[in-house]
């Protein structure tokens, strides 16, 4: 695992663009792992506004969401909608190449996973609680795509997204942190001084209570962060 720190949240979206956008170039087939929330946003419209310019083709690349919300009643705020809104709609994707864990595939997300010729390149963003994807603290490092109930914590972060409190989803399907351990390489993003605290938690201790400290045992992981989210390591 490598920290690498940024001056801002334009130059990370700018560099993990790139990244992407390369790998596309480089290998047509790539299976990508995409994540939703805020974080991923900006490198997403970079994606889409170099795959205009230098007009790179997205359609043989294959998708695994990380997560999707559970007893959703609205089209709107599912992880599909994100991906679509944020990223699908953009690119010349087929969106039957892009994927999402859910109630029927829960047991099977792994194996799709594996049989596609597993992930490339792995997007997560962090929780203020060192989540990745919806494995909260107590999550175990083996675990497989499975069902989780939400934290209290992570609730609240997410009603900024919804009319009220009580409309936030309480359980999502998320890949497991083995299945996000698997991927060939990781790139973490994380950006203001809200997720400081985490970042110093993954870089210091390795145990479950921080999910995110999976990845020091991962051969290429980068955590990319700017300033504020760095504040607090080592440098
Ligand atoms: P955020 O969420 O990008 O909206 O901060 C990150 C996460 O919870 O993984």
């Amino acid at each position: 695992m490598k920290i690498i720190v940024k001056n801002s949240k334009k130059e990370i979206a700018e560099e993990v663009s790139d990244i992407i956008i390369n790998g596309v170039k480089e290998n047509p087939r790539i299976i990508l792992g995409l994540a939703t929330g805020s974080t991923p946003i900006d490198t997403y419209k970079d994606i889409i506004e170099k795959a205009k310019e230098q007009k790179v083709d997205f359609s043989k690349v294959t998708t695994f969401n990380l997560d999707e919300y559970l007893d959703n009643p609205d089209e709107t705020q599912s992880y599909r909608y994100f991906m679509d809104t944020h990223l699908f709609n953009g690119i010349n994707i087929n969106k039957k190449n892009t994927h999402f864990p859910g109630i029927d595939n829960i047991g099977t997300y792994d194996e799709m996973i594996a049989k596609s010729g597993g992930i490339d390149i792995q997007i997560l963003g962090i929780g203020r609680d060192g989540h990745i994807g919806f494995n909260e603290p107590g999550t175990p490092f083996d675990s497989k795509t499975h069902i989780a109930e939400l934290k209290e914590e992570t609730i609240k972060d997410n009603s900024r997204f919804f009319r009220s409190i009580d409309d936030v989803p309480t359980r999502a399907v998320t890949m497991g942190l083995d299945t996000i351990l698997h991927a060939r390489k990781v790139i973490l993003i994380a950006t203001g001084e809200n997720k400081a605290e985490a970042i110093k938690s993954m870089s210091e201790k390795n145990d479950v209570n921080c999910p995110a400290s999976i990845l020091q045992k991962h051969q290429d992981a980068l955590i990319y962060c700017d300033k504020e989210a760095a504040e607090l390591i080592n440098k």
